[in-house]
């Protein structure tokens, strides 16, 4: 019988370009002075953990790859292009050669097909990758050198409600889980998203002057602290019970779904994750998280 595959990280890893911008990789043609090192050095402890564990694959679901209906799968193996922030191409305009495990998110596909869920392969060669799933790809594992498997994530929270989404993603993450286990791999999955996610509407002069660096307003800040001690004291449940009000009420980012279905992949994690760093971006809340389901059983 073949190997088992497993999920052997879970990482909230958000995506602000500012973060690629301030590392000033090869790959990007803007460069800057500094910026932003607290979320910067939490996404280098999360390479030092992750240096730990063999991983085959990496499974991101992002929050800028948008289809109105349903959920999509990139399925083709070879991606090269230029992407370019629509919002900031003063910060990001990245060269990215990518390999994706087409098999891996055909069998995702299937799994969330016969839930139930509408489901699509994305076989179009010039496709242009989004940048959220670039930049937690590229912070999570800079050297680029594990294939990705990329989903999408969909319009119900404004088409419907928070609620719907949040349905339709723990059916998503369970179809994940499963696809994963048949596979044999080790996989790590990437929750590409902010937390509160209000931001500022002008840019200082210079983009990495950290003086004008802090979170939009109190109420924000206060729900992205409850967030993540929930996450820290192993409260999954919790998390997903809050999680509309959250999104509501913090403007937060988990609108596109990517956490919800991330929890719900791990099982919805009764243990804690590990924080690796908190910051703001342009006044959006961030928390780069780990979780190691299984890690006291290994250890
Ligand atoms: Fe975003």
């Amino acid at each position: 019988m073949a190997k088992k595959g497993e999920i052997v990280a879970g990482v909230l890893a958000p995506h602000p370009p500012h973060l690629v911008y301030a590392e000033n990789p090869d790959q990007n043609e803007p460069t800057a002075e500094c910026g932003w090192e607290t979320l910067r050095w939490g996404y280098e402890r999360l390479r030092k953990s992750l240096s730990e564990i063999d991983y085959d694959v990496l499974i991101v679901h992002s929050p800028h790859w948008r289809t109105q209906v349903g959920t999509h799968f990139l399925g083709v193996e070879k991606f090269k292009s230029l992407s370019v922030d629509p919002i900031f191409p003063n910060l990001f305009r990245f060269h990215y050669d990518l390999t994706v495990d087409v098999n891996l998110a055909q069998g995702i596909h299937d799994e969330a097909k016969g839930a139930g869920l509408v489901t699509e392969m994305m076989t179009n060669p010039d496709f242009r990758v989004d940048y959220g799933t670039i930049v937690s790809c590229h912070m999570t594992n800079p050297d680029w050198d594990k294939p990705l498997v990329g989903i999408s994530s969909n319009g119900g929270a404004r088409y419907f409600n928070m609620d719907v989404l949040g349905a339709t993603m723990l059916k998503l993450g369970e179809a994940t889980r499963k696809a994963v286990e048949a596979s044999g791999k080790r996989a790590v999955l990437l929750a590409s998203n902010s937390l509160s996610h209000r931001h500022f509407t002008t840019e200082s002069e210079v983009v990495e002057d950290m003086s004008k660096e802090h979170i939009n307003n109190h109420n924000q800040y206060l729900w992205d602290m409850r967030m993540i001690e929930m996450m820290r004291s192993g409260k999954g449940q919790q998390v997903l019970d809050v999680m509309t009000d959250f999104t509501e009420q913090a403007t937060a980012e988990t609108d596109g779904g990517s956490l919800t279905w991330l929890l719900s992949a791990l099982g919805v994690p009764d243990y804690p994750a590990t924080l690796h760093g908190y910051g703001t971006v342009i006044g959006t809340g961030n928390a780069v998280m780990e979780w190691r389901p299984g890690q006291e059983a290994r250890a």
